[in-house]
């Protein structure tokens, strides 16, 4: 399924670790509608060796940069805007990881170095690569920028943790930096709002199985999957979303909208 709706754009697409990951789909799924682009990860993910087989399938390169490191997302940039032959259409940021969460402390017991760590990683990242590409002015026109975030931002979710507030905070980065970028470059910038998905990250996070399966039974249209979600980037990325920018798009089959479900209404009646 091709309809060319990004033929000649290019970019970079973070964050692909393996099959199940959103940025892996969605980078296929450009590949598809006629970008190019360049794969970029933690040189630590690169050992697993997964997104070589991506980027043959794609024909993309890959240059591994450390999303918290300001030297390697220059080089980054850079050395995209050399490969690709010019600046940049489309930026994926699907980066997430929290300390707290990996070593099992609870939001009441955090430790605030790991903390810190995870919300360079998890939040503080998207600043960074959106400075790194304007400093740069390595977005075209008409550009577009996407994260990912998760509905934890707005509503407490007690097992996600400290994460829940590095998606507060990347949401806020996204409407702040997409003011500038849209008054200044013409380029926008959104976070997508993305149903709980089997990926190592959500798979991270405590209580997940039963975590989806609620989800799944309160979405009128069911989970949003990672392919679903990267279709819905790549309309982001197109020409036909000139004029959406500095939203927080929820695309989770209408989870955020419902109060209860008749499913889940009567799993608790007698
Ligand atoms: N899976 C879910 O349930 C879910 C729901 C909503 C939003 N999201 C978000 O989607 C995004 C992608 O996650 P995913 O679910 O595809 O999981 P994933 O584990 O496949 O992807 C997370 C990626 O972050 C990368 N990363 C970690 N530290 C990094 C660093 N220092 N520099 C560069 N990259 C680094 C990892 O290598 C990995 O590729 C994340 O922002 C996540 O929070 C996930």
């Amino acid at each position: 399924m091709g309809y060319d709706l990004l033929k000649g754009k290019k970019g970079i697409i973070f964050g692909a670790l393996d099959e199940n990951s959103i940025a892996w789909k969605t980078a296929e799924r450009v590949h598809e509608e006629g970008g190019t682009f360049v794969l970029t990860n933690a040189p630590i993910a690169m050992r697993m060796g997964q997104i070589n087989e991506l980027a043959k399938k794609t024909k993309s390169e890959i240059i591994p940069a450390d999303a918290t490191s300001e030297e390697d997302l220059a080089n980054l940039v850079t050395k995209s805007m050399e490969i690709l032959g010019g600046k940049l259409d489309f930026v994926l940021h699907s980066i997430g990881m929290s300390v707290n969460v990996r070593k099992g402390r609870l939001y009441t017991d955090e430790k605030y170095d790991f903390t810190t760590k995870g919300w360079d990683v998890s939040a503080l990242s998207f600043h960074k690569v959106m400075q790194s590409l304007y400093k740069a002015d390595a977005m075209n026109q008409w550009g577009s920028i996407v994260a990912l975030t998760y509905m934890a931002a707005q509503r407490t979710f007690p097992d996600y943790n400290d994460m829940a507030d590095n998606k507060a905070y990347l949401e806020s980065v996204a409407r702040s930096f997409g003011y500038f970028f849209g008054k200044e470059k013409k380029v926008r910038v959104n976070t997508i709002s993305q149903s709980p998905t089997p990926t190592t990250a959500g798979q991270g996070v405590k209580g997940f199985d039963g975590f989806i399966s609620y989800a799944e039974k309160m979405s009128p249209l069911g989970n949003a999957t990672a392919l679903d979600c990267a279709n819905y980037t790549i309309s982001l990325f197109s020409d036909l979303t000139k004029k959406v920018t500095m939203q927080n798009l929820f695309h989770d089959g209408g989870f955020s909208n419902t109060g209860v479900s008749q499913e889940v209404i009567e799993r608790f009646s007698d």
